[in-house]
């Protein structure tokens, strides 16, 4: 049942997104290098979050799915300029090589810079006249941005071997929780929720973020390339702050279960498929 749902939703993120490339105006190189990394797979967690909560809330998966399609060519610019040599200098990524390494930095800059705009004109598409997605296109703003995920990866570039445990919470609280915040509570937005389910949604997306990011570390430390599509040890390589790293793996395991447990919390009983999501996502190889 959950499997099915999962697949339901991934499949129809995965159509609207082939249509959405195949629509793209830009010139050449930066549609291709845009799609190139934007239909690449992923377990489109996030639009698969975003649709389900507005779901649970009652809303339309239908009207919703511009506004999934747009978080992930958020998620997916985020992941093209993370990879880059400034940033993490990764080589694969979903199993193939990173953008930069096929098309060049200049392009792989442009192709974040322009999936992160062509998201915004997706949701404005549909905004206009409409409180609910005027809100929700604010909620991905804020998650995207200078409080979110651009934060987050900001405290992780600028990290100094003094900072402590409060830093690298509000670090992957930032950089991982905030798409992840966006995905729940934009989704809720969208089917009418109101402003303290909203808030309530977010701090569940954090909660989950912490705890996805330290399991992204830890996968990092013991995963398997094959199955994770991209390099493992390039954390301990790059000397990156991590929950591992600053707390070893079975104290950054305890933690990873409390932000699980707390976003469990924080959710209720209102979404069971984001519950057993959530849930699963602790088991996750990938
Ligand atoms: C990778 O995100 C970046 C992190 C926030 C850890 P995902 O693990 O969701 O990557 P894809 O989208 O499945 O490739
Ligand atoms: C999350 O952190 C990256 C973003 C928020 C874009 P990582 O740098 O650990 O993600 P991976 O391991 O490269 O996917
Ligand atoms: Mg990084
Ligand atoms: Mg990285
Ligand atoms: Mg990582």
């Amino acid at each position: 049942m959950f499997e099915q749902t999962y697949d339901r939703l991934r499949e129809s993120v995965e159509r609207a997104l082939k249509d959405l490339c195949q629509a793209c105006p830009s010139p050449q190189p930066l549609r291709d290098a845009m799609a190139y990394s934007l239909l690449a797979g992923g377990k489109r967690i996030r639009p698969v979050m975003l649709l389900s909560a507005c779901e649970a809330f009652g809303g339309s998966i239908q009207e919703a799915m511009p506004f999934a399609c747009a978080l992930e060519m958020i998620h997916s610019y985020s992941l093209i300029h993370d990879d880059m040599p400034e940033m993490d200098d990764d080589s694969l990524r979903r199993g193939k090589p990173t953008n930069h390494t096929v098309f060049g930095q200049g392009m792989a800059l442009l192709a974040g810079d322009g999936l992160l705009s062509w998201a915004f004109e997706t949701m404005l598409a549909q905004a206009q006249g409409s409180q609910q997605r005027w809100e929700a296109m604010r909620t991905l703003a804020r998650a995207a941005g200078v409080t979110g995920m651009v934060s987050g990866q900001c405290r992780d570039l600028a990290q100094r071997p003094q900072d402590g445990e409060a830093e690298l919470y509000r670090l992957c609280a930032e950089k991982t929780g905030g798409l992840l915040a966006g995905a729940a509570s934009a989704g809720a937005a969208l089917a009418g929720a109101d402003a303290a389910e909203q808030e309530r949604m977010w701090r569940y997306g954090i909660a989950l973020g912490v705890s996805f990011q330290i399991q992204d570390d830890l996968l990092d430390i013991l995963g398997d390339p094959a199955l994770l599509g991209k390099q493992t040890g390039m954390d301990k390589a790059r000397g990156k702050m991590t929950y591992p790293a600053l707390l070893g793996i079975d104290r950054a395991r305890q933690v990873m279960e409390e932000q699980t447990r707390l976003a469990l919390e924080l959710l209720g009983e209102r979404a069971p498929f984001l519950s057993e999501l959530t849930r699963r996502l602790l088991q996750r190889d990938h």
